[in-house]
């Protein structure tokens, strides 16, 4: 007697379900999914008690027939592809046959739907038996309705996390679906109270102002890239409003909202230097790519791919972002407001402000420092409503010119706490972090001093030692070969030749950077290089805090900060300036109101 038998289909699909279906909001991302590959431009998601009670998803799709509603219920049973060639191409989010097969093995469903040129229908699934069907009056398009979800499952219940944190996956969920598709209109009901709502125009920047606030996107900053048959266009929000996680940093591939750490890290670093520590930037990135260069099927929930070539697309992303940023000037500080005078980015909002993790935002405008004189760009639909992605237009988006806000004139007062310089001018009062400014100086100086390290060598005329520990020497004898194209020549792990750009006072900084990027990434990238020597070498020697400047010191300084291309950030991303006006210094006094 054989002790393996097979699966009935409601267990089989009970043990999918684990995987699919691991919280409330992975229903939702499903139903959603499936009314955005049937081409809906209206999706409204309603939610009971975090959506274990009710989830209803109504969509005005392209529907389905009554024979497809019932086979919809059946495990890989699907529209979206027929042979394994379909498998390397997928243009459709969902593409595995067993989502709506998954939750009725775990909810009690409810799937109403009608076609442009057919009666409604409706079936009701639970466990994966057909209980009833009929005809159902509804408007074109398909509403599911999931009832009890985990009713069978109690296991899964402990495994949920408390209420706030299950709507707020669900919110979250909605912001990064809502931006995969901005010519979508999406909205959130929960508990019978709107939450949430996406005009659905087209357009990103307003999907993103009606997600993150006006305050976030006032200040944005646009590219787009292309090479090898790749588009990517970028959406990055002022480095002013940061996050303490990454969660805002949304990337799409082919309109899928996607997990990639390479990408992710492609962002952080190229808002590096703008950024302070452990904070993260609020960015979109949406890429194009040919679907066959891309494997989403890699984990049952879809938000994982592979993707061929991603380290130079990281690198890609990373230096297009990097350019942005230093073309325009960024704001940066931010002032503590009266509490009367904040205000969250949706009043109406169900839940504290702990929930919903949006910090607040400052209303008045004249706090921020060197505020760029922007023009308000239109911006172009991005995807069209009810377009694949095989024929979505190109969206042309201008080009920013390079420009460079050049520091104000204004004329020195005085030194606080020997640190600080003070300077005034008709807009008011500046102090200046004097070891930021002359970090900022010497960074941009040592940047382009190492824009071309050329190989010449400069020979010692003593062998000198390195002074770096002794498992940093051996990785010197097994990157002899490498280190030498850059122009380090050793005898006996001693140095005899430096390359001719290098300071000798840096050589074990620099080649401690080298070999760490040796060690990790098998190769030298001359940009990266170049930024992190810059860095290091531009804090050494820097005047320091507590240092009383001679007159004569501080107009070389304002000389050459005048010089740079981003006079108002040190190489690490704090400010250089902090501006009052005249109408915040007279407020502090209550001469105003
Ligand atoms: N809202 C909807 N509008 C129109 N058709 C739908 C809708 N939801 C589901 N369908 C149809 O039912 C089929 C099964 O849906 P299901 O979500 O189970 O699988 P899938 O979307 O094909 O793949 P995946 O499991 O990856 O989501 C779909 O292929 C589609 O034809
Ligand atoms: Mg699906």
């Amino acid at each position: 007697m054989p002790k393996i038998s097979i699966l009935d289909a409601t267990l089989s699909n009970m043990i999918a379900a684990g995987e699919v279906v691991e919280r409330p909001s992975s229903v939702i991302k499903e139903l959603v999914e499936n009314a955005l590959d049937a081409f809906a431009n209206q999706i409204i998601i309603e939610v009971q008690n975090m959506g274990l009670h009710t989830i209803k998803v109504t969509d005005n799709g392209i529907g389905m027939s009554k024979e497809d509603a019932k086979l919809a219920f059946l495990r890989h049973a699907t529209s979206k592809i027929k042979n394994k060639n379909d498998l390397s191409m997928i243009k459709t989010l969902g593409f595995r046959g067993e989502a709506l097969p998954s939750i009725a093995s775990v909810a009690k469903v409810k799937l109403e739907t009608k076609t442009e040129d057919s009666e409604g229908y409706f079936v009701v699934f639970n466990g994966n038996e057909l209980i009833t069907e009929g005809t159902a009056v509804i408007n074109q398009g398909t509403a599911v309705t999931v009832n009890d979800l985990f009713y069978n499952t109690p296991a899964r219940f402990k495994y949920l996390k408390s209420e706030i944190a299950e709507k707020n996956a669900i919110i979250e969920l909605f912001d990064k679906l809502a931006l995969s598709y901005p010519s979508v209109q999406f909205i959130l009901k929960i508990d019978d109270k709107e939450v949430k709502r996406t005009i659905g125009n087209g357009h990103v920047l307003t999907t993103m102002e009606t997600i993150y606030g006006n305050q976030v996107t006032k200040n944005n900053f646009t590219f787009e890239l292309e090479y090898q048959k790749i588009n990517v266009k970028g959406y990055l929000m002022n480095p002013y409003n940061s996050r303490s996680r990454k969660k805002d940093i949304n990337l799409f591939i082919n309109q899928r909202y996607v997990k990639n750490y390479a990408l992710t890290q492609a962002v952080v670093d190229g808002y590096h230097s703008f950024m302070m520590v452990n904070k993260y930037p609020i960015a979109s990135i949406y890429i194009t790519i040919d679907p066959s260069l891309v494997d989403v099927n890699v984990h049952p929930q879809k938000t994982e791919v592979k993707l061929i070539n991603e380290q130079l697309l990281k690198f890609q992303i990373e230096q297009k972002i990097k350019e942005t940023l230093i073309s325009k000037p960024v704001e940066l500080k931010e002032i503590k407001r009266d509490k009367e005078e904040v205000f969250s980015y949706k009043k109406e909002n169900l839940f504290t402000e702990k929930v919903v993790e949006h910090p607040q935002y400052i209303k008045e405008e004249s706090t921020f420092f060197f505020k760029p004189k922007e023009e308000v760009k239109k911006e172009e639909p991005f995807f069209s409503k009810k377009e694949t992605l095989s024929n979505h237009p190109e969206v042309e988006i201008q080009e920013e010119a390079i420009k460079r806000t050049k520091l104000p004139d204004f004329d020195y007062i005085g030194t606080f706490s020997g640190t600080y310089l003070m300077f005034q001018n008709q807009d008011g009062l500046y102090l200046m972090d004097q070891h930021a400014a002359a970090e900022r100086i010497r960074y941009e100086k040592y940047y382009k001093k190492l824009s071309e390290p050329r190989k010449e060598v400069k020979q010692l005329l003593l062998a000198r030692p390195v002074l770096l520990p002794e498992n940093d020497l051996a990785k010197i004898e097994l990157y002899e070969k490498q280190l030498s194209e850059y122009g380090f020549l050793f005898s006996n792990q001693k140095i005899i030749g430096l390359p001719i750009w290098l300071d000798e006072d840096a050589i074990e900084e620099t080649l401690e950077t080298l070999l760490t990027m040796l060690s990790e990434d098998g190769k030298i990238e001359i940009i990266k290089l170049r930024d992190q020597l810059a860095k290091d070498m531009s804090c050494k020697g820097a005047i320091k805090a507590n240092h009383q400047l001679s007159i004569h010191e501080i107009n070389e300084i304002m000389k050459n900060l005048k010089e740079c291309d981003n006079p108002y950030t040190c190489p690490h991303g704090r400010p250089v300036f902090i501006h009052f006006t005249h109408y915040e210094i007279e407020k502090m006094f209550k001469r105003i109101v």
